[in-house]
């Protein structure tokens, strides 16, 4: 069946990467990008989907209900995938409403859209609900978070993905409303606004800038591959059962340390440095407030039922993460110096 997909959010991280494998490979549907262009949207991430005759893009807030409503009947979306959210912890600890404002109140606007468009029409309408590891609070050093995990957020971030779970459950079970959920570990790759720890370490590696390392060092993340994560999005999306929740996991394990001290030798490789120099640039700073210690997603309820498993390994992804980044400094360049946001205003504004 022709889908008419409302993809949230699709100028950021995952959600670029994510359109650029999806209008691809589906000529047949059409792909309508809602995106706030918020600091951390980036319509430079989608250079080469502008023209495609299957993709549409729209300049706008999830908490816009009039927007919502117009989109759902123009574009007669029959499919929802929501990624749109403020997304970094930090930032959230500093600033929460904005994390309340749309992880939350835009989920139920949308909720509300797809609801109010979607009674008695379309036969095969799907809301996805794009998830994080970070709702199931923090593990000690053995066991894993499964989808029967209880929830446990513990930053303003996870606590308002929570909420926006929760909400997508309701109205599934009260109003019937299609849903599907994935709960996925951290991603890497490509596109990744550099706040977040591995285009960071990057940056600071090639400027010969120190290294912030939080606490002890010894916080574990489970790293997946981005197209990794936009593969299993593609199936739990086609194939995952209405009212289901996936985990989507790396099986790929990382103390923090561990993982800036592989990044440094893989840049020094890259760069021609002398392996292990870019260690000494390693510093441990002060902590995230209320850290959470380890995550680690059991994957296997993903793997049994619809058959998807990570591909990537950590040293082929992170060798090219990082090449990729030395290849697109002016990207980089861009959103440092704050350039692509004068580019918006000239734009949009
Ligand atoms: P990101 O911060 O890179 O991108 C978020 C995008 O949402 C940006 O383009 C931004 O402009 C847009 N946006 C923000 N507020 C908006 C609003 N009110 N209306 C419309 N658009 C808005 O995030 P990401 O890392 O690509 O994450 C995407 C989704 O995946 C999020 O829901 C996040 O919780 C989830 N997730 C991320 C990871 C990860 O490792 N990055 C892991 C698991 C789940
Ligand atoms: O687990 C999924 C989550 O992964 C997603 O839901 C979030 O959107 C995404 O931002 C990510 O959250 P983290 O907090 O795990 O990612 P971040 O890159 O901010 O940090 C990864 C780890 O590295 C974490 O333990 C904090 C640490 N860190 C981070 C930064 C930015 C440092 O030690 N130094 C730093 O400068």
């Amino acid at each position: 069946m022709k889908k008419n997909i409302l993809l949230t959010g699709g100028a950021g991280f995952i959600g670029s990467n994510l359109l650029r494998m999806m209008v691809n490979k589906y000529p047949n549907y059409k792909f309508v990008n809602l995106d706030k262009l918020t600091y951390a949207g980036n319509l430079e991430n989608l250079t080469g989907l502008e023209d495609k005759p299957n993709y549409t893009f729209v300049k706008g807030d999830i908490c816009d209900s009039n927007l919502l409503n117009s989109l759902f009947e123009k574009h007669k979306i029959n499919a929802v995938m929501h990624l749109a959210a403020e997304s970094h912890v930090d930032r959230s600890i500093s600033n929460p409403m904005s994390f309340i404002e749309t992880n939350i109140v835009g989920t139920v606007s949308l909720l509300n859209a797809a609801k109010h468009a979607w009674d008695g029409a379309y036969e095969d309408k799907i809301f996805y609900h794009i998830s994080t590891d970070e709702v199931y609070g923090s593990l000690g050093d053995t066991g894993f978070f499964t989808e029967t995990t209880s929830y446990d957020p513990r930053s303003p971030y996870s606590a308002s993905k929570a909420s926006s779970d929760h909400l997508v459950r309701a109205y599934y079970h009260t109003y019937g409303m299609p849903v599907k959920l994935s709960n996925c570990s951290n991603n890497y790759g490509p596109y990744q606004f550099p706040e977040k720890l591995l285009p960071l370490m990057i940056n600071n590696i090639k400027n010969n800038k120190e290294l912030p390392v939080y606490g002890d060092g010894k916080y574990t993340r489970d790293w997946l591959w981005v197209d990794d994560h936009s593969k299993a999005i593609d199936v739990v999306f086609h194939k995952g059962r209405v009212g289901e929740t996936y985990n989507i996991g790396g099986n790929n394990e990382w103390k923090n340390i561990d993982l800036v001290e592989l990044l440094c030798d893989t840049m020094d490789k890259l760069l021609g440095r002398q392996v292990g120099s870019s260690r000494s640039l390693i510093r441990f700073v002060k902590d995230r407030p209320g850290h959470d210690r380890r995550y680690a997603i059991d994957a296997t309820k993903i793997k049994n039922e619809l058959g998807w498993e990570p591909m990537v390994q950590m040293d082929k992804g992170l060798s090219e993460t990082a090449q990729w980044y030395l290849d697109n400094e002016a990207w980089m360049d861009r959103i440092l110096s704050g350039a692509y946001k004068e580019y918006y205003s000239n734009q949009y504004e």
